[in-house]
């Protein structure tokens, strides 16, 4: 028998194996009994049914003694991975981030929360992110990358205006010659007929075998991958943006585009990330606040007016993973200490009324003038859309790398999407094979 240990530390039978083990009798026969083995395999032969009786009670005998470590060493493998088909949603929806993401490391892999991934995970899919645009470089390449996922479809969901995140990842998927269907606004859906929204989440994963979905309301996304889980079609959920709480790709392609600027710098270890806007309704700030905590040493500056100012619950997990930060609304002081400027909009769409055109934002906006007390080598970054935060004249000076990122954006979800259907290992042979190094 082969026992698996279940995280509430149950046993569950998951599959037989033959109780048979002549192979292991001699030598256990040998020390039990003593004797050569070629005596001992002589007995086994020549032996009648006492022999028989012998041979069955030591062969359970080992059998017992080996079951605490099989249940140890599986318990090992299995005591980490959280299945969301084992905590009800109300537990689930309860937990801390941190301890949420324990939940997303197994199969199938839902991407939902910045805090699910570790420095790892995201080293491997900024490297496979590269190999995927160096191969797609050639038109043998592309064509090859077209086979990988052209048996599957994906399901893109966008219930909130996107433009950018949604053909980010059509091209991502296109790239993979995954095929895609695709929903833009709940108002053509049957929500519009009283259907509840999980209702018509199960409809659309039904066509498909991913859903990548951008929805307004926080923590749907995380609602969608739990529903599925405990389905028996559990489909992996990529969150493309929920609320104003998360968006985990949009952090993943901001590390992908660190990691590339600062490549010939000892990477983003050490770095001072300076994010300056609307953080306290911004979602990538959260998610890639997050992802900063995972490397050495960096430094995070949160400018912002003071009713922008980013909350609290954001500093609390910082504080938690022992990140170093500063609060300000000096923006001109700490832009020369800056290695990245991470610059965004007002999010006025989550004004309750209108309070946001009242708040002087003049000082949290850079223009050419800035660029001069800028480093050398810093880097100017932006989710987009952007308004008048960034003064169009910026966009030439080499250091303006947010037309860089959107395209960054690209490889890292083709990165991820292939990775969440296990199959990098074809891209990684691909690259070896080719010399693409
Ligand atoms: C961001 C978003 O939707 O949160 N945009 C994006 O995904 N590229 C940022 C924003 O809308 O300001």
């Amino acid at each position: 028998m082969n026992f698996l240990q279940n995280k509430q530390g149950r046993n569950k039978v998951t599959g037989c194996c033959r109780i048979d083990g002549s192979h292991r009798l001699v030598p256990i026969m040998k020390t039990c009994i003593g004797g050569s083995e070629k005596a001992i395999e002589r007995l086994i032969r020549n032996g009648g049914l006492f022999h028989f009786g012998m041979i069955a009670i030591l062969d359970f005998v080992f059998w017992i003694g080996t079951i605490p470590r099989i249940v140890k060493k599986e318990g090992d493998i299995m005591g980490n991975a959280k299945q969301l088909n084992e905590i009800s949603w109300k537990k689930f929806n309860e937990l801390p981030l941190v301890k949420k993401g324990e939940y997303f490391l197994e199969s199938p892999h839902h991407t939902l929360i910045a805090q699910q991934f570790s420095r790892e995970q995201l080293e491997n899919l900024c490297m496979l992110a590269t190999k995927i645009r160096r191969i797609s470089k050639r038109r043998s390449g592309a064509n090859f990358l077209r086979t990988l996922l052209s048996d599957k479809r994906a399901m893109l969901y966008f219930a909130q205006p996107s433009s950018r995140t949604y053909l980010s990842f059509k091209s991502a998927c296109e790239t993979l010659g995954l095929n895609t269907i695709d929903v833009r606004d709940s108002k053509t859906s049957s929500e519009v007929k009283g259907e509840s929204p999980e209702d018509t989440v199960r409809t659309f994963c039904s066509y498909a075998d991913m859903i990548i979905m951008r929805h307004p309301t926080g923590g749907f996304a995380e609602r969608v991958a739990w529903m599925l889980s405990n389905t028996n079609r559990p489909i992996p959920v990529l969150n493309a943006g929920s609320g104003a709480d998360q968006h985990p790709t949009q952090a993943l392609l901001d590390i992908y585009t660190l990691e590339r600027s600062f490549e010939q710098d000892g990477g983003i270890d050490g770095k001072s990330v300076v994010f300056v806007g609307d953080l306290a309704r911004g979602r990538t700030v959260r998610s890639l606040a997050w992802l900063l905590t995972l490397y050495n040493n960096v430094k995070v500056y949160f400018v912002a007016p003071e009713q922008l100012q980013i909350n609290k619950d954001v500093l609390e997990l910082l504080d938690a993973a022992g990140m170093e930060y500063e609060v300000t609304q000096d923006f001109v002081d700490v832009m020369p200490k800056a290695d990245a400027i991470y610059m965004t909009r007002i999010q006025d769409e989550w004004d309750i009324d209108g309070e946001s055109t009242t708040i002087d934002t003049s000082a949290f906006c850079i223009n050419k003038e800035h660029l001069e007390i800028l480093k050398k080598t810093a880097v100017i970054m932006h989710p987009l859309p952007r308004r008048k935060e960034i003064s169009v004249d910026v966009d030439s000076d080499v250091r303006a790398i947010f037309w860089r990122q959107v395209r960054n954006g690209m490889w890292a979800r083709a990165a991820l999407i292939l990775a969440t259907f296990g199959r990098e290992d074809e891209v990684n042979a691909y690259f070896a094979k080719n010399n693409l190094a």
